[in-house]
């Protein structure tokens, strides 16, 4: 396997001006796509939590299924640890790649088998990489510990379904984890359960990642635990990376009018100012099918000029590690 050049040193992924439009089929002719994500390039450095923050309906779920390999890069690369995964054949990704890296989905209960037990749901991808039985077993238990799921006897042989959406969570963690993948995606993880859960969950994967010294992609349209959980946001608008920076210097200083709208509406914890009116973008996010031309939030914006409906703008670097895609910074 050909180890890229171009792979910074300190990068565990290096996403290149990747593609990935769904193919929107009318009877047996495709009519036209859905650019979920449109020329978008960015790195993950090795130890890091990235947070990808955007709306519903921007991509941030097909640029997760993509980066896993779950569906194919329309153009673009994929390189992880110096391995570019749209030129790798299917096999590899199977038997290396997946053993790599991790999935967290959205929704635990649609992310789980209903018909196997969790001790079921755990092995099976430790099966599918050759992992001897006894070394399976151990491994169930101790991950089921290490998600707060004690003892482990209690919930070896129960099903999804007898399960909280919580506990569920933890499985999914524990099933992500059970690989000892180097990079974890996490997609919207806690987002379907209640604020105390949440923080909780998202507490634990942060010392189970100090543990095993992994790599998270943290998913989520929430700011407020973007803040909290991650090292570093980046934020998506119809298709696209518009700011990458530190954490808490993006929520203290947003650039991209789209970012300063977003972190206009957090809840604001000075009880004074708590009920102003802020700051909201009019209209709705573009079609992805048709999206407008220049860059995709002038409609919307309220700095528009008039090279902004003719001319993309490059997502370019402004400061240390502050990357912004906008005419006003260009
Ligand atoms: N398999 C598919 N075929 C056609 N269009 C799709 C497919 N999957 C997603 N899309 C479309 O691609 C766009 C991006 O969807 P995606 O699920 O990636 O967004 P998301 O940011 O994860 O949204 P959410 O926050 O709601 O989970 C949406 O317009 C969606 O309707
Ligand atoms: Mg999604």
């Amino acid at each position: 396997m050909e180890k890229s050049e171009n792979m910074s040193r300190g990068d565990i992924l290096v996403i290149k001006d990747l593609r990935v439009w769904h193919p929107v089929r009318k009877l047996l002719s495709i009519v036209g796509y859905v650019r979920a994500v449109d020329g978008v390039t960015f790195n993950i450095p090795r130890g890091r939590i990235v947070a990808i923050v955007g709306e519903s309906g921007c991509g941030k779920t097909t640029l997760a299924r993509a980066i896993m390999g779950l569906i194919p890069a329309t153009s673009g690369s994929i390189i992880f640890e110096g391995r570019d995964l749209t030129k790798l054949p299917r096999t590899i990704i199977r038997k290396w790649y997946t053993g790599q890296v991790g999935l967290v989905q959205q929704d635990p209960y649609a992310a789980m088998p209903p018909f196997m037990t969790v001790k079921g749901i755990l092995e099976e991808p430790m099966k599918i990489h050759g992992i001897p039985k006894e070394e399976r077993s151990k491994r169930v238990r101790e991950m089921l510990t290490e998600v707060g799921l004690t003892p482990p006897e209690d919930f070896v042989f129960k099903y999804p379904h007898m399960l909280s959406g919580g506990q569920l969570q933890r499985v999914a963690i524990a099933r992500a984890l059970i690989l000892r993948p180097k990079l974890v995606i996490a997609d919207e993880p806690v987002s379907m359960l209640d604020a105390s859960v949440r923080i909780e969950i998202l507490t634990m994967f942060r010392e189970l990642k100090e543990k095993y010294d992994l790599t998270v992609i943290y998913i989520t349209h929430d700011f407020a635990t973007a803040k909290h959980f991650s090292d570093e946001i980046m934020v998506m608008y119809a298709g696209q990376i518009v700011e990458i920076g530190d954490a808490r210097d993006i929520i203290k200083k947003p650039k991209h009018p789209y970012t300063e709208a977003l972190i206009s509406v957090l809840p604001d914890p000075d009880p004074q100012n708590r009920f102003t009116i802020k700051k909201t973008l009019p209209g709705e996010p573009p079609s992805l099918i048709n999206p407008p031309p220049g860059c995709r939030l002038w409609p919307r914006c309220p700095y528009v000029m008039d090279k902004c409906k003719r001319e993309e703008p490059s997502l370019i670097e402004i400061q240390d590690g502050r990357k912004v895609k906008c005419w006003l910074y260009a």
